[in-house]
């Protein structure tokens, strides 16, 4: 069967029964490695039960009485994975860029979170973030949410309504901020439990992910809490670390304990896969219920702007996830993080938008930034390693990323099925391009209107 790719539609939710079985013809175009880009022109990709079955030059028998969606000659893309992303920020999205991180905290961002008390608001707000998030390029992402539980709850309604797979955390913060944001200890923590107990079973696709805001903002109380919720469910972390320098002199003054601020997280079991031991906060430190590190309970940090040496190591160790997010550094003037040095020494690393810090929620954007950023380190800062390269800010913004939800990121067979459809004929030019120039100016000048259809998990998300 043959269709011809569909017309515009606008649709709240995915289709009531959706297709498992299908398959789009296009210019295919993954990451095979971590530098290297795997390319089949006019290929074929196989969407079985959710899944890549592989990607093919020639359709293969068994493949041909399936549904066909022919488009032409669009590039077909893996969706995009954002792992940092704060959703009650994006009302004030490309605003307030003037200041660095603890200012901009506490003249922007916290008194805009303030406002997700009121349902109402909220709802106006996070329908506005879902709603552009569905048409986005990006297939997955981890998001904050506020301190708010049932503003948190709405979010994960809409979230789950988009048909994208994403990560949301109710955000625990009971010190060093405004009183009308600030939970009290026992209460961030009977919260975070009556949330996790409110949500059980309702979702298909939306998960919750624990998430402290960030040292500063959390008491070893409420660490010590969170690990244990950690140990007892096993689930994923999100926070910062080490963005801003004087962040990071806050923290050690905190936490005298703590030989390097990701201590600080690990002294209380959350940081990574793996256990702490012999910390003066140890409490709360021992093995999460994954296992090894980085399986079954994954963590993932943003920004690791500022590592000392001692921290890259025990974020490796740890099988921590880097969310770097290189607008939002720009933007709080934070720096450049050592992605380069990250990439050499195994670590596993993704990109973030972080907005409101960073102004938009597009990861072509982020990876641009990337490759930006990481040439003006090279040229500043001493010892940094060679700029990165398309095929490397391609990786982070795919299967770097998507490795922190599983099998994710790739149009390789055994992944789940994240498939992007970008019609690149508004970029028009006299005479031809290579695939992968195309791609380079897809990831420089992609906007809006030419993605053409994107899908998660075999979902349907949109076609136009
Ligand atoms: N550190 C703690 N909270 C935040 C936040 O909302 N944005 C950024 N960029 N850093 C943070
Ligand atoms: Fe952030």
């Amino acid at each position: 069967m043959r269709m011809r790719a569909g017309q515009p539609l606008r649709r709240l939710a995915v289709r009531e029964e959706p297709m498992k079985n299908f398959v789009l013809r296009g210019n295919l175009c993954t990451s095979r490695t971590k530098d290297s880009l795997s390319w089949i022109p006019h290929g074929y990709v196989v969407c079985e039960d959710g899944r890549s079955a592989g990607m093919f030059a020639e359709l293969q028998e068994r493949f041909r009485q399936w549904p066909l969606l022919d488009w032409g000659d669009c590039l077909i893309l893996p969706g995009l994975v954002d792992l940092h992303i704060h959703a009650p920020q994006y009302a004030f999205r490309g605003t307030g860029m003037d200041l660095e991180l603890l200012e901009w905290l506490n003249e922007r961002a916290f008194p805009e979170e303030a406002r997700y008390q009121d349902l109402d608001y909220a709802g106006k707000a996070y329908g506005i973030f879902a709603e552009n998030m569905k048409f986005s390029a990006t297939a997955r992402a981890c998001i904050f949410a506020t301190r708010h539980r049932e503003a948190t709850e709405l979010l994960m309604d809409l979230m789950e309504a988009t048909g994208l797979r994403t990560m949301v955390g109710k955000v625990n913060m009971d010190r060093n901020c405004p009183e009308n944001l600030r939970e009290g200890t026992e209460e961030s923590i009977d919260e975070t439990r009556r949330w996790l107990s409110d949500i059980e079973g309702k979702y298909d696709h939306t998960e919750p992910i624990l998430t402290p805001r960030f040292i500063p903002a959390c008491s070893d109380a409420v660490m010590r809490g969170l690990g244990d919720i950690r140990r007892e469910t096993g689930l994923a972390v999100q926070s910062h670390l080490s963005e801003n320098q004087d962040e990071a002199a806050w923290v050690r003054e905190l936490c005298p304990w703590a030989g390097c601020y990701g201590e600080a997280y690990d002294g209380f079991g959350m940081f990574g896969g793996s256990c702490a031991s012999g910390s003066p906060a140890g409490k709360g430190g021992s093995c999460a219920p994954g296992g090894s590190a980085g399986k079954g309970s994954p963590t993932v940090m943003a920004h690791c702007v500022w590592p000392s040496g001692e921290e890259t190591k025990l974020i490796k160790e740890r099988g921590v996830f880097v969310a770097h997010c290189p607008q939002s550094n720009t933007n709080l003037c934070s720096g450049i993080a050592p992605v380069r040095e990250y990439l050499e020494e195994g670590i596993s690393v993704g990109l973030g938008t972080d907005v409101a810090a960073g102004c938009g929620e597009s990861i072509f954007r982020a990876m641009a930034d990337a490759i930006q950023v990481s040439k003006l380190r090279w040229k500043l800062a001493e010892g940094a390693g060679r700029p990165l390269t398309l095929e490397e800010a391609f990786f982070l913004g795919t299967k770097g990323g998507g490795a922190f939800f599983g099998k994710a990121g790739s149009l390789e067979a055994g992944y789940d099925f994240d498939a992007l459809v970008v019609d690149d004929r508004s970029l028009s030019r006299p005479g031809g391009l290579s695939l992968r120039e195309r791609l380079e100016r897809v990831v420089y000048l992609a906007e809006g209107q030419s993605l053409r259809a994107k899908y998660v998990e075999g979902r349907e998300i949109f076609v136009r």
